[in-house]
C-alpha cells in the first residue's frame, strides 16, 4: 500500500504497467467514467450501469459509492492497526480486524509521470456476491442476506468482482494485472478473501481471459440469463431464444482454502493451484442453490 502526499491509500502496478494505479473514486470522476460507459465495446459487456450512462446518473450513484468507500477506508486503518498492534494469530482470523465492505481503491488511473496528471482508464469493483445466476428471487435473498450477514474477515464470504477498463486500453494486458495485484495486495492480506466469483457475458471471451490468466476456473452458464436493454441492442422483446435480447451469463469462481495472512506471508500470491471447483468445494455451505439453478425454458 501506498500513499499520496495527501495521505490517499492507493495500489501500483509493478512493471510493465507501474504508471497505473488503483485509487479511490472522486466526484469529478463523472465525464471520463460517461465517457467508457457509453461506448459499444463496453456497455454490450455490461448488464449493471444504466445505459445511456449521464451526469445525473453519476451523480445519483457517486453517494452511495463514497459512502461505501468512507466505510472500507475507515475498515483498511483498523485492519492495518490492527497488524501493527501485533494483534493477528495465523490460525484464527478473528483475533485481528479486516476490511468487510469491499475493495476501496476501485477506480484505475494512468498517471502520467512526467506532469504528475492521472487519468481514469476504469473500474474495478469487487463486493460481497449479488448472486446474479441465482434466477428463484426468494432463494437468492436468503442466500445473499445470509452471505452479507457474514462478519469482516470470515474466509466464508463469497465475493465477486467486476471490471471495465477504457477502450483505449484495452488488450494491453492491464486488467489481469490490475486483478492480481489487488489479489495479492488486498484482498489477501486486508480481507482475507478465500473464495471469488466473476460472471460475464458468455460472448465475453477478453474477460473470460482476464479471470484464467488469475487462478479462476468455470463452473457454470445460466442461458438467457441477462436481459439487454433495448436501447442497446434495439431489438424489442423480453426474455427469447434469441441470443440479442438476452445474453448467457458464465460463472468463473476462484476459491483457494491455502490463503496466509499477511501476518504470515505480507506479498505473496495465493497459490493459484489451490483452486478449486466452486461446485465441488463449497456449494454445500456458502452457496447451496449453484447446484440446482433454475433454468427457464421459454417457448
Ligand atoms: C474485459 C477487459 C476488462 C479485458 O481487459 P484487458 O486489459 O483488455 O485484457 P487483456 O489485455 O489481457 O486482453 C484480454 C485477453 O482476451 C483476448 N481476447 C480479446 N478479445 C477476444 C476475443 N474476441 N476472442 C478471444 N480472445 C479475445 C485477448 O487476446 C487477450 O488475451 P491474450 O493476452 O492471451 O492475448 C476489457 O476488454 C474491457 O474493459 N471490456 C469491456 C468491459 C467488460 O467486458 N468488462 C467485463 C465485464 S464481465
Amino acid at each position: 500500500m501506498r500513499y499520496t502526499e495527501h495521505g490517499i491509500p492507493y495500489l501500483a502496478l509493478p512493471p510493465p504497467h507501474s504508471n497505473i494505479r488503483l485509487t479511490p473514486p472522486r466526484k469529478e470522476d463523472g465525464p471520463s467514467v460517461m465517457a467508457i460507459l457509453n461506448h459499444p465495446s463496453v456497455y454490450m459487456n455490461l448488464a449493471g450501469p444504466p445505459y445511456p450512462y449521464t451526469q445525473t446518473d453519476w451523480d445519483t450513484w457517486y453517494p452511495e459509492l463514497s459512502e461505501f468507500t468512507n466505510k472500507a477506508l475507515w475498515e483498511l486503518q483498523g485492519a492495518q492497526d490492527s497488524l501493527r498492534n501485533g494483534e493477528a494469530k495465523e490460525s484464527d482470523w478473528k483475533s485481528r480486524k479486516w476490511v468487510g465492505a469491499g475493495v476501496p481503491l476501485s477506480t484505475i488511473r494512468e498517471v502520467d509521470h512526467g506532469t504528475g496528471e492521472e487519468r481514469l482508464i476504469g473500474e474495478i469493483n469487487f463486493r460481497r456476491r449479488e448472486f446474479l445466476m441465482i434466477l428463484d428471487v426468494v432463494e437468492k435473498k436468503r442466500v445473499k442476506e445470509e452471505n452479507d450477514a457474514r462478519e469482516a474477515g470470515d474466509p466464508d464470504i463469497v465475493w465477486e468482482i467486476g471490471f471495465y477498463l477504457s477502450p483505449s486500453c484495452h488488450g494491453r494486458g492491464i486488467m489481469p494485472a490490475v486483478v492480481r495485484t489487488l489479489i495479492a495486495d488486498f484482498l489477501v492480506p486486508y480481507m482475507n478473501v478465500h473464495v471469488m466469483t466473476g460472471a460475464y457475458m458468455d460472448h465475453n471471451a477478453a474477460s473470460k481471459k482476464v479471470l484464467e490468466k488469475n487462478g479462476f476456473i468455470f463452473d457454470s452458464l445460466v442461458p438467457d440469463c441477462i436481459e439487454m436493454l433495448e436501447v442497446k441492442t434495439r431489438v424489442k422483446g423480453k426474455k427469447c431464444k434469441g441470443r440479442e435480447a438476452t445474453a448467457d451469463l458464465a460463472l468463473m469462481s476462484y476459491i483457494c482454502k491455502d490463503f496466509v495472512t499477511e501476518s504470515a506471508k505480507p506479498k505473496q500470491l495465493p497459490n493459484f493451484n489451490g483452486s478449486r471447483r466452486l461446485s465441488q468445494e463449497i456449494a454445500a455451505t456458502a452457496d447451496p442453490s449453484i447446484d440446482r439453478l433454475t433454468i427457464p425454458v421459454e417457448e
